[in-house]
């Protein structure tokens, strides 16, 4: 195989932009992640690749659940407030206002217009990022008239 050719083929997958969270009583994580996908529909499955060292993969390992935040195309400067090891001060994440997801209590934040909360249900340790699989038991839209953020309008690349 030719390491360009992969990793120009891989970027050629199609993602979108999100803000996982995930807390534990006073400990909170969150990271701006592209790796994540629907895998099915009965029970509803999600799968996401977590950065192995992160916080936000201890997180989860302990917890068993996590949170989605789904941006909007114009939301672009809330994910990069993500890509930083996770500050929070009062009811704001990373400089965001949040509140608790009622089935994980990870947060939520106040200005995405839609959002999903997820229970572990397998765990696939196998590379630099833990493969979580998990069901959905919570979800919320607040605007459905607004556009999910694409990672390749952002001219950012993790993948390859
Ligand atoms: C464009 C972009 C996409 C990213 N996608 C992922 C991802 O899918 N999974 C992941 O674990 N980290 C991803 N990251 C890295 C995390 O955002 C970053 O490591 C994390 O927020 C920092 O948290 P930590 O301090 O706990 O490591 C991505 C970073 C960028 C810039």
């Amino acid at each position: 195989m030719d390491p360009q050719e992969k990793k120009v083929a891989l970027r050629a997958i199609t993602y979108g932009l999100y803000v996982m969270t995930a807390a534990d009583g006073d400990a909170f994580a969150g990271g701006g992640v592209n790796w994540l996908t629907q895998v099915s529909f009965e029970p509803p499955l999600v799968a996401a690749g977590v950065k192995v060292d992160s916080g936000l993969d201890a997180l989860i390992e302990k917890t068993g659940k996590f949170a989605v935040n789904v941006l909007a195309d114009d939301q672009l400067d809330i994910a990069k407030a993500f890509f930083r090891s996770t500050a929070v001060e009062g009811d704001r994440i990373n400089g965001h206002k949040f509140e608790r997801g009622v089935a994980t209590d990870a947060p939520i934040l106040d200005e995405v217009p839609y959002w999903f909360e997820c229970r572990v249900t397998d765990t696939v340790a196998r590379g630099d990022h833990t493969v979580f699989v998990a069901e959905v038991v919570g979800a919320g839209v607040r605007d459905a008239s607004k556009v999910p953020l694409n990672l390749r309008t952002t001219g950012m690349n993790y993948g390859g």
